[in-house]
């Protein structure tokens, strides 16, 4: 079985994007189930109902997201589309959204997604090796095949918790850089590694933001607005090919491309 992941959406372009690509990526790569990262679709922060429901009809099984999904104004999403809708499962207990869902597929499998969030160089929360750990245990009781969003800064943290979950997860994916790495393999117990999946969005930007905003803002040490780029919009994604008996990756192949070009090379 096959899983399409599309790294971190910036800004409503890149949902059109998605909107426009997915009925070929799934179609080109026999896709059969396919997550989003969506913690930045609404100008950078967070997504909107609009954009969840616009994600669901075009064929999105699960939405991942991160740090950028708290906005306070926005915290109701988390509530209503719980399950479907994902935050990072080891922030402190009593926040809203879940981190984890299965979810059952037209073929009869039963894939689960687990999101996680790094704590180096980002914020204190709970260990996500441990949670990560107890979490897969119990999702293991339900399918052997477990998709993990790794939202984190630091690489050697990515790495760390591929290694961690080598053998127990099959697909172990970064995302929140904003910037694709082009270290795919299949780790020696199975599971599919990347240490980021990319971004899906502006590319002419500062990680999807205004380059003279980001440029004032590290020259400058204050606090400047940062606005979403506009234009070049490029997709980035990862496909993972699964053995569904035993939950072992096979496969996984990274894809780095936009409109013109993946409309030109059908
Ligand atoms: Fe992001
Ligand atoms: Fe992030």
């Amino acid at each position: 079985m096959r899983i399409l992941f599309i790294a971190d959406l910036v800004g409503n372009e890149a949902v059109d994007l998605v909107a426009d690509l997915l009925p070929g990526l799934k179609h080109q790569h026999r896709i059969d189930f396919t997550i989003v990262n969506g913690e930045n679709a609404d100008k950078g922060k967070g997504i909107t109902e609009k954009q969840i429901q616009r994600l669901k009809s075009c064929g999105v099984g699960c939405v991942t997201s991160g740090n950028h999904i708290w906005d306070p104004r926005k915290r109701e999403v988390l509530v209503k589309h719980a399950g479907y809708l994902l935050r990072p499962l080891n922030y402190p207990e009593g926040n809203v959204g879940l981190g984890s869902a299965t979810f059952r597929l037209e073929s009869g499998e039963k894939v689960a997604v687990l999101n996680l969030q790094g704590r180096s160089f980002m914020y204190s929360i709970d260990c996500p090796f441990r949670i990560a750990q107890k979490e897969i245990r119990r999702l293991r009781s339900e399918t052997p095949i477990i998709f993990v969003d790794f939202h984190a800064e630091a690489t050697a943290e990515k790495q760390a918790l591929g290694w961690h979950l080598d053998g127990q997860a099959s697909a172990v994916i970064g995302t929140h850089t904003h910037v694709q790495t082009a270290d795919e393999r299949i780790l020696p117990r199975g599971a599919a590694y990347l240490s980021d999946a990319g971004m899906t969005g502006p590319v002419d930007s500062v990680i999807g933001m205004e380059t003279n905003k980001a440029i004032e803002r590290f020259m400058m040490q204050s606090h400047v607005y940062y606005s979403i780029a506009k234009g070049n919009i490029r997709l980035n994604a990862v496909v993972i090919e699964i053995d569904p008996q035993n939950g072992k990756a096979t496969h996984i192949e990274r894809i780095n491309t936009n409109k013109e070009e993946f409309f030109r090379e059908r």
